[in-house]
């Protein structure tokens, strides 16, 4: 799918179909005369959602004019034309269209162009014989002189459909070597930005044994990606972004049950959302620095797997007893975090498909942000809604701590049924001393089992939109 701007205007640009916004109140459409009757009749009155689809439209070059549904004109927003320009594109595409021109519904050319690209992402790259995928547009032109927003949608929404993909694939195709070196490869078009790929014997150097006791059951070898984006100044504090990056989670010796275990393909989901992130702000060319780091390891049950009860030590030199493998999330995240804090951050935020219990908790809908700082979770909560990826403010309390007392260990990797979500945050804090460090917990919210206004069954990229306007947020 290649994607243009130009500078025509819609009703002179030559495709096979043009997406227009229509309102229930306020229209000065060049071609109103041709839906006098249409509107009259009151088969379509531009409310939300509504779609109209007109043919041989004087004085309009393109051979379809959709007219799309917004509603009325002062309650418009920016999700309504997310939606919007996503449900009008996939209609247009699943007549066979492949040649589609849009202007910037409502004129927020940004939004138009995230609704678009999200909209038509769809996952089929292992797929031979699928007939959908004949139904495929090739050519998007974004009509309209905003050509800076234009680009930041794209780019941004871009970055979000490489977290779904990633996130997509699954265990076989993407091992934790796929993984960091598609995120290089990702990276590499941009100024300014430098990867690494850390191995497992990086990681021992640095007494990483938290991180490390998760891949001992796998002979697919772990990763640690280190990704540095320098957009701001030199010396100016980094933001890091820490996300878990589980290639597979079988849960271990505390083997998972069979039924849906498939899903825990996605729980590189924060890893996923950390590149997709990186993409987006290096592609946007924000003036701040930033840094990404991704442990990366599939956790596997074998003879060399670590055993309930085992005892690691963590590269801050705390100890840890493994009662449940199935918490691995958080013992490749307790080393992250440690080597986050050497980067001497402003920020430090970590993204993790990290418990089922804030699934039960928020649903689909919230995420699960933790956080020592108000000032940050201020900040998180407005890039939220900002960007419609939102987050619910949860309690980083020190009285969960006592849930994690062990006898053999300084801590416990689990803390019981009760408050889950909660004592996971707080063993995590036990690795970081950052009074500005946040903790998105997005279980919940990393894969979808319904098609969404233009979101796909399957892995969602969430919060790659929230943390590409966090990282603006910053930018000088
Ligand atoms: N990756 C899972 C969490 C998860 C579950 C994400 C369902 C998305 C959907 C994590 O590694 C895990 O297994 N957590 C355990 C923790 C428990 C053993 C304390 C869980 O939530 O059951
Ligand atoms: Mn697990
Ligand atoms: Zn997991």
């Amino acid at each position: 799918m290649e994607f243009k701007t130009s500078s025509d205007t819609i009703s002179s640009i030559s495709t096979d179909g043009i997406i227009v916004a229509y309102y229930e109140d306020s229209n000065s459409l060049s071609f109103d005369d041709a839906i006098k009757e249409i509107i009259s009749l009151g088969d379509f009155t531009g409310k939300f959602k509504q779609k109209l689809m007109l043919y041989n439209v004087s004085g309009v070059t393109s051979k379809r004019v959709l007219l799309v549904g917004l509603g009325k004109k002062e309650e418009v927003d920016h999700e309504k034309i997310r939606v919007m320009a996503s449900l009008g594109s996939r209609a247009l595409r699943d007549l066979g269209v492949k040649n589609i021109a849009i202007e910037a519904l409502n004129g927020d050319a940004m939004s138009t162009a995230e609704g678009v690209i999200l909209g038509l992402y769809r996952f089929d790259e292992l797929k031979t014989m699928d007939l959908d995928k004949l139904k495929t547009v090739d050519q998007i032109t974004f009509v309209g002189n905003d050509e800076k927003a234009w680009n930041k949608g794209i780019n941004v929404a871009t970055g979000e459909n490489h977290a779904r993909r990633l996130a997509e694939l699954p265990s076989n195709y993407a091992t934790p070597t796929y993984v960091a070196e598609h995120a290089a490869e990702l990276l590499k078009e941009f100024d300014n930005t430098k990867v690494e790929i850390h191995d497992e014997k990086w990681a021992r150097k640095r007494k990483m044994g938290s991180f490390l006791s998760v891949t001992e059951g796998t002979d697919r070898p772990a990763k640690f990606l280190e990704m540095r984006y320098n957009g701001g100044e030199e010396g100016d504090k980094p933001l890091v972004l820490v996300g878990k990056g589980i290639t597979f989670d079988t849960g271990g010796i505390s083997l998972k049950p069979s039924a849906g275990m498939g899903n825990m393909r996605g729980d590189m989901g924060g890893a996923a959302a950390v590149i997709g992130a990186m993409y987006a702000i290096a592609a946007n060319k924000l003036k701040v620095n930033v840094i990404g780091l991704t442990p990366l390891a599939e956790n596997m049950p074998s003879s060399k797997a670590t055993n309930p009860s085992d005892v690691v030590t963590a590269s801050n030199g705390k100890t840890i007893q493994v009662d449940n493998t199935d918490a691995e999330g958080r013992l490749i995240l307790a080393d992250a975090l440690v080597y986050a804090e050497e980067f001497k951050p402003h920020t430090v935020i970590d993204l993790a498909t990290l418990t089922g219990a804030m699934m039960v908790a928020l649903g689909n809908v919230y995420i699960g942000a933790f956080s020592r700082s108000d000032d940050l979770w201020k900040e998180i909560d407005n890039a939220g809604i900002n960007t419609n990826q939102k987050f619910w403010r949860m309690p980083l309390d020190k009285s969960y701590r006592k849930q994690l007392k062990t006898p053999l260990a300084d801590l416990n990797n689990v803390g019981g049924r009760a408050g889950g979500s909660c004592t996971a945050a707080i063993f995590l804090g036990e690795f970081i001393e950052l009074e500005r460090w946040a903790h998105l917990d997005i279980a919940g919210v990393a894969w979808t089992t319904s098609v969404e206004d233009y979101q796909p069954k399957g892995m969602t990229g969430k919060p790659v939109r929230a943390l590409a306007n966090l990282a603006e947020n910053y930018s000088k």
